[in-house]
């Protein structure tokens, strides 16, 4: 899809000053485990981690809610953070830290809210098992072993790159794998300029038809990002097809066949400024069949839009356990690690701008989202309607809505949202989301959001999992060119020294001295979601990391966790039920580049689906190859 409506300044050469905020989300003192310090400008803050001996609380890795230091599990998932059988084997804990002695000393890390720019997002193609044998991988699983305690760099020790994956040298010593603690940055990383916007990814999800898109594209108009002139030419064409409630909709689904079935089948970006962001829209599918879809374009998200179809028997469905998916995209973002939501209660109009209607929604909704994990102060509710432009851009005209509401109106609730830490404190690491033509950007270019670290015109880069070396040509964040991208920063790369065959969607771009690993064989701690089929030994799944998919298959039940003590109440139990926290093996049938969740969250975050719905969520704690 090619980026919409936006045509912004280039940030790093021409920007405005921008409004200060208020930023009491960084904070400088030990309670989170972490000092915390701004570095050059007050917009774009950047975390130098530091271990602190003593945390208060504890992000659940899972569900990623901090939880109180006197918790072993997570209060509102269940999953364990130490046990005591535990740890005698050395084993990885929820908060991201590893076991050592005692509770006390687990190290606590503070969730880097870094996220995500680009097109209709492609597909990443998924390869199926050649024939049901096991491979040698699965045949002989290793099992957790005793180790000592790992420090938060520890995923580099235990990977070491293998040729059969496909890395050339290039001249550069990849297999030489360096400790996260061995990197500095550079100078040039560090934001050096007052008032610079902060991007905020911003993804829009919800049930299919809640009106994401007609919403997304209302918002580009009213903000200017789409001419008069192609808004005529939509309603036209629209209206010619018989569509012509889907004008809006169309400015982000481009393609035939969207618009042919009025549905949205690829992630759309686009790109907006408000009062304090340079907000990267993304527009997700809602339809079920394009979960995988929405997977690999809203795990960049810093913060989501959660779409709610106001009208009767809409909102139903999209809160169904069989197949809904208001519930499937919050659980998901959730354990994306987006913390903040605004939900965007739509088509208002249709239900007469209802107070009842709304007041209902927010409380049935509202006890979903709790039990998902998010919290209160953390979710807004706006009331609106894209159609009659009622509360997206400036206050309520329409007097129904007007008589009982007085809150923010969408825009706002966006400049409400807490802006995302950057964290240039470890080696670069972007996830190729797509690989993209572009005349600008020459003609091997890939884009994606930079999980951390930093990149500028004329870096070397390692291609994973090609293993290639290639120097950044050009940079384009927000369509507009840039000289420089940091972590969180949802960027266009246009490679040179590189054939396009060795770049893949799913692939990773990393400094040449910290690459990231590629396996096939991993150990996941997961919370299963509401299964319709017990989760098998021998079972097939999807596995979802990044934007990588790829078939595979459960080949060991280590563990389940019981959900009030956090011990292990069951080894090696035969299959898994509904919202179980077990830790599992999976073998896969191609290899994904992939980090361990204490070394870097965006990589380590994994998600099972199997017959079209997801069937659990959870962190990659071991890399077994
Ligand atoms: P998917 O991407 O396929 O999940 O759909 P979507 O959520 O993007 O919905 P889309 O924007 O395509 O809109 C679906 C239908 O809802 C269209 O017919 C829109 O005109 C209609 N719609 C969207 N917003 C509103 C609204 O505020 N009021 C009314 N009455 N209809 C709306
Ligand atoms: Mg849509």
């Amino acid at each position: 899809m090619p980026r919409k409506g936006y045509r912004g300044v280039d940030y790093d050469i021409d920007y405005d000053d921008w409004e200060d905020y208020e930023d009491d989300y960084f904070e400088e003192n030990g309670s989170t485990g972490f000092s915390t310090k701004v570095l050059g400008s007050t917009k774009e803050k950047v975390v130098i981690k530091k271990a602190s001996s003593k945390p208060a609380i504890w992000s659940c890795s899972i569900c990623t809610f901090d939880n109180d230091e006197s918790m072993i599990v997570c209060e509102i998932c269940g999953v364990v953070r130490v046990t005591l059988g535990d740890l005698s084997n050395g084993m990885k804990v929820a908060d991201g830290s590893t076991f050592s002695k005692a509770p006390s000393s687990i190290s606590t890390e503070k969730e880097n809210f870094v996220k995500p720019s680009t097109k209709k997002l492609k597909n990443p193609s998924i390869s199926l098992p050649k024939d049901g044998q096991p491979s040698a991988d699965e045949r002989d699983y290793p099992s957790i072993k005793e180790e000592k305690p790992q420090d938060i760099t520890s995923g580099f020790n235990k990977v070491s790159m293998s040729s059969e994956a496909g890395c050339s040298n290039n001249g550069v010593n990849y297999k030489k794998v360096n400790l996260n603690s061995q990197y500095k940055p550079e100078t040039w990383m560090v934001p050096d300029r007052e008032g610079t916007p902060t991007q905020l990814n911003l993804a829009v999800v919800g049930h299919v038809d809640s009106g994401k898109s007609t919403l997304s594209g209302r918002l580009l108009n009213l903000l200017g990002k789409i001419s008069k002139k192609e808004m005529h030419k939509y309603e036209k064409e629209s209206k010619i097809m018989g569509k012509s409630s889907f004008a809006y909709a169309w400015a982000m689904d481009e393609s035939a066949e969207e618009r042919e079935r009025g549905v949205t089948m690829n992630v759309a970006v686009a790109y907006f400024d408000s009062k304090k962001y340079h907000v990267v829209l993304l527009d997700s599918p809602g339809h079920k069949d394009f979960v995988p879809n929405m997977i690999s374009g809203a795990t960049q998200a810093d913060a989501a839009i959660l779409v709610i179809d106001a009208s009767i028997g809409a909102f139903e469905a999209g809160i169904d356990p069989n197949g809904g998916q208001t519930r499937e995209h919050a659980q998901l973002i959730r354990s994306f690690g987006v913390d903040q939501v605004i939900v965007a209660i739509n088509k208002m109009d249709v239900v007469g701008y209802s107070k009842d209607r709304f007041d209902s929604i927010v409380l049935q909704l509202g006890t979903f989202l709790r039990s998902c994990g998010f919290k209160d102060t953390l979710l807004s509710w706006v009331p609106l309607s894209a159609m009659e432009n009622q509360n997206l851009v400036k206050a309520v005209s329409d007097v129904r809505l007007s008589s009982w509401y007085q809150g923010s109106y969408l825009l706002d609730a966006v400049d409400s949202l807490r802006p995302p830490i950057r964290d240039i404190s470890t080696p670069l690491l972007l996830p190729v989301c797509d690989v993209i033509k572009s005349h600008s950007l020459g003609p091997v270019a890939v884009s994606g959001k930079l999980e951390s670290g930093a990149l500028r015109c004329g870096s070397k880069v390692l291609v994973m999992p090609s293993g290639d070396i290639a120097i950044v040509r050009s940079l384009e964040r927000g369509s507009q060119p840039c000289t420089v991208a940091r972590a969180g920063d949802n960027v266009a790369v246009g490679l040179q020294g590189i054939d396009v065959s060795n770049v893949v969607a799913g692939g990773v771009l990393c400094h040449p001295s910290f690459p990231v690993a590629v396996s096939t064989h991993l150990e996941l701690k997961i919370l299963t979601l509401d299964l319709t089929m017990p989760i098998l030994i021998g079972s097939q799944v999807e596995f979802h990391i990044h934007h990588a998919k790829e078939a595979g298959r459960v080949v060991k039940i280590l563990s389940v966790f019981d959900q009030k003590t956090g011990k292990v109440s069951k080894k090696a139990p035969r299959c898994l039920t509904a919202k179980q926290s077990a830790l599992i093996e999976v073998v896969l049938h191609g290899p994904v580049c992939v980090k361990a969740f204490s070394d870097c969250r965006g990589l380590g975050r994994a998600f099972l689906r199997a017959s079209g719905k997801t069937i659990a969520v959870g962190i990659v704690s071991q890399i077994l190859e």
